[in-house]
């Protein structure tokens, strides 16, 4: 087929032609400026229907193309690993003030995903790194995404629950870092949505599983701690005298504790 019949059947399903651009990239190798002066270019129709029929079920458009951009990079991604959100970069900027005012040398973050915040992180700074995920399928991505933007050296990564496997270096770490799953066990999603882990996304039965689990099981004596939160759950953090940042749509998004004075 050519590149101007796949242009005209994505947009007949109600898709946006700049994707089709992305897909049909994905499949020839070509840049865009090419598809676009060369319409008659032949390639591979089967291909395009197995990703267009992908589409069309609501299977992201990131897991397709095997990347996705986040704060000043692209990360690799696949299915079975959480797509960082743009909001997370937030959680970046913040973590990076705190490491810059107050000379952070150790990093850890629990629940690493893709790796793009803790990774983003280290290339921000000359920050070691701590990462964490309950999943292998995330671990194995964080390392080849720490591999592809050359961090691999400076993060260790390792599988389990919260900061268990860093039960020996605990002390050490400086600054804790997390975007855990925050949304409410019933909550409605997107269909793109429900095709990501289950166990990055949902915090129970109001979403709050994961902080307090965390509370409770570390003593968090000399450390500062900088999470995502969701926009509805401010006042968990508040009432326990935690500095609430709001995003740029003015809902909450960051708690930051500083649990050293
Ligand atoms: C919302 S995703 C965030 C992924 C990545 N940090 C990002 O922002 O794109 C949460 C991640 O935490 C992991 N996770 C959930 N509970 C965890 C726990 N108790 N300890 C460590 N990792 C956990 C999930 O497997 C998932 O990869």
């Amino acid at each position: 087929m050519t590149v101007y019949e796949a242009l005209k059947i994505y947009k007949d399903r109600g898709l946006p032609e700049l994707e089709a651009y992305l897909v049909i990239k994905k499949i020839t190798g070509k840049t865009k400026e090419y598809l676009v002066a060369h319409p008659e270019y032949q390639f591979c129709e089967q291909s395009f229907f197995d990703l267009l029929n992908k589409r069309l079920v609501g299977f992201p458009l990131s897991y397709l193309l095997n990347e996705k951009s986040f704060y000043k990079h692209n990360f690799y991604v696949e299915e079975g690993v959480l797509i960082p959100r743009p909001e997370t970069e937030l959680l970046v900027e913040n973590a990076l003030k705190v490491i810059d005012k107050e000379k952070i040398k150790k990093v850890a973050e629990i629940g690493v995903g893709s790796g793009a915040v803790i990774i983003s992180i280290l290339l921000e700074t000359n920050c070691v790194g701590f990462g964490t995920d309950i999943s292998k399928k995330a671990l194995e991505i964080a390392k080849k995404n720490a591999r592809k933007f050359r961090v691999i050296d400076r993060l260790d990564l390792r599988l389990g629950k919260f900061l268990e496997p860093f039960k020996n270096e605990y002390d050490e770490i400086e600054l804790i870092v997390s975007n855990p799953p925050y949304v409410k066990n019933n909550s409605n999603l997107q269909k793109e949505v429900m095709f990501e882990p289950k166990e990055a996304l949902f915090g129970g039965e109001d979403g709050l599983d994961f902080y307090r689990e965390f509370l409770s099981s570390y003593d968090l004596n000399g450390k500062i701690v900088v999470m995502e939160i969701g926009h509805d759950q401010g006042d968990f953090f508040r009432k326990k005298d935690w500095n609430v940042i709001k995003d740029y749509s003015g809902n909450d998004r960051i708690v930051i504790k500083d649990f050293r004075r």
